[in-house]
């Protein structure tokens, strides 16, 4: 794992949106895992700005998003397809149809929704870069606790934890949410090259578990560890707790 150590969120953003626009000046029809979390704020915006000078075409990309809530339609504000909106592709030209979003209003066929989307990464021959945040509990996409290392794109029931850090943004009186689809850790590790970013003391324990640790199911990140090309990107008290 290549661990890197960046002063502050500025910093971050600028060394993860280089490497992902260096990788589409590469391969133009990158396919790109994306994450949301207010971790991912400013590196979209470091996008969004290089796009506006043109040094970045998305115009061949194609994206995956890990997750979304259950139950939440596109139009909701706090679900994951309005954040991806807002804070990226209404600024960029990515086309609609190299768009997907796991879709959290699905009723029925639960298995056979998950399979398809599994279907389309593969279609797409498999994620160029995913990115990723982390949970204070260490999980990834929405890959709580316990989460199988092979699980595939599945519902997933959410833990405690990340239901009050997801509420905290909710108005109140809204839905209470229970579940999620997310990509498995089993789909995250077969993509070709993986970025962490993480920042605040809040994700120092998780983040430390997940490099030094053990691998194990109660810290999904520590999977990274099986991964031959991860890379994470930290500020110093998200790495404040590394060896
Ligand atoms: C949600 C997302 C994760 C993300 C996490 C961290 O749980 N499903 O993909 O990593 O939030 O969010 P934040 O960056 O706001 O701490």
């Amino acid at each position: 794992m290549l661990v890197i150590l960046k002063r502050d969120n500025e910093e971050i953003n600028r060394q993860a949106a280089q490497l992902i626009a260096s990788a589409i000046k590469k391969k133009p029809a990158l396919i790109l895992g994306l994450a949301t979390g207010s971790t991912m704020v400013g590196l979209y915006q470091h996008l969004v700005i290089l796009h506006k000078n043109s040094t970045i075409d998305f115009s061949q990309v194609k994206t995956f998003n890990l997750d979304e809530y259950f139950g939440l339609p596109a139009t909701h504000p706090q679900s994951f397809h309005h954040f991806m909106r807002e804070n990226l592709f209404r600024h960029v030209n990515v086309p609609q149809c190299n768009i997907h979003i796991p879709d959290g209003t699905i009723r029925s066929n639960y298995d056979q929704y998950c399979a398809s989307y599994e279907q389309a990464i593969r279609d797409a021959s498999g994620i160029d870069i995913q990115l990723l945040g982390i949970g204070r509990n260490g999980h990834i996409g929405f890959n709580e606790p316990t989460s199988s290392i092979a699980s595939r794109t599945r519902l997933k029931v959410l833990d405690q934890e990340t239901l009050e850090d997801s509420v905290k943004s909710f108005a109140p009186g809204e839905e209470r949410l229970q579940c999620s689809i997310t990509m498995g850790i089993g789909t995250i590790l077969e993509a070709r090259k993986i970025l962490l970013l993480a920042t605040g003391e809040s994700k120092a324990e998780a983040v430390a578990r997940s490099i030094e640790g053990p691998v194990t199911s109660s810290v999904p990140a520590s999977a990274l560890q099986l991964h031959p090309d991860v890379t994470f990107i930290l500020d110093e008290p998200a790495a404040s707790q590394l060896t």
